[in-house]
């Protein structure tokens, strides 16, 4: 990867699109892509279509990236991530959400599916990420650093935005959901967690687990672009109940919760283009 190759494919969105400038973009994480189509007179266009972009392998993540109108401005919104256990490196894993940023983007919400350990969090819920913990000891910014992404030792001490947090709040108000907040703790995946590693990550302050987002909200705190995180709670971690995790579980609880899931982005969507 380089800066090139993320100006090209901005460049390539801007001419599909026929917009200079974005002003959001969003992330949509496992079993909740099917938002982005459900946009009025959005564009969609195929990642295999934009120079560099990865393209997803896992069934159900999708692959498209959808340039909506939202109020006076515009957001991007990807179908699809592609995740390191699929053996792409960070760099990768990272580039859609560059590109964005490259794109105009100020304020980038990126969901996900997760396990949830925290207290009094049930599948179904959706939770604010507050901070997270890196269980990989990857980051997408090993390597030479080029400066026009950002510093070499970028701070990490608010990468979910305050002030973007406090949009989701409006928004889950909005939407009658209740509003919580949690640390996200990244594990690489593709296995579940064990019930030894996910007390582990709750002695730690941990409330929620997956296999993605962290990456790229490191990438995005380089860059100087406001964070947002939000999980959709699919099943207890690993050992909080007796039943195994399945992949199943996993997409038919976002399924259900597509509705409230669906509410809460149509409330912060407008929030996140005027941010
Ligand atoms: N662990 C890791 N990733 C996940 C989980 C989980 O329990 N649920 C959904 N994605």
């Amino acid at each position: 990867m380089s800066y090139e190759d993320l100006q090209s494919a901005a460049a390539t969105i801007a001419d599909r699109t026929g917009r200079r400038h974005h002003d959001a973009a969003v992330v949509l994480g496992s079993g909740l892509s099917g938002y982005a189509a459900s946009l009025d007179d959005a564009i969609e266009i195929p990642y295999a279509e934009i120079p560099h972009f990865p393209e997803p392998r896992v069934v159900g993540h999708g692959g498209s990236l959808f340039s909506a109108a939202v109020g006076d401005g515009a957001a991007l919104l990807f179908a699809g991530r592609v995740h390191t256990y699929e053996g792409w490196p960070l760099d990768d894993v990272v580039f859609g959400v560059r590109t964005a940023a490259l794109a105009g983007a100020k304020a980038i919400l990126l969901t996900n599916a997760a396990g949830g350990l925290g207290e009094g969090l049930a599948p179904g819920d959706l939770v604010a990420i507050r901070d997270h913990l890196n269980y990989t000891a990857r980051n997408p910014l090993v390597g030479s650093n080029d400066d026009r992404l950002g510093p070499r030792f970028p701070d990490m001490s608010e990468v979910y935005s305050k002030n973007l947090r406090a949009l989701i709040r409006r928004a889950f108000e909005t939407a009658s959901v209740p509003y919580r907040e949690g640390v996200y703790a990244w594990f690489l995946g593709p296995s579940y967690e064990t019930p030894a590693e996910i007390e582990m990550v709750r002695r730690a302050g941990g409330d929620l687990v997956g296999m993605s987002t962290v990456p790229e909200a490191i990438a995005l705190n380089h860059m100087g672009v406001g964070v947002a995180g939000i999980s959709l709670v699919t099943n207890y971690a690993a050992g909080i109940t007796d039943t195994p995790l399945s992949h199943d579980e996993v997409t038919e609880t976002a399924t259900e919760a597509r509705a409230r899931f669906t509410a809460v982005l149509d409330a912060l969507l407008p929030l996140l283009v005027e941010a």
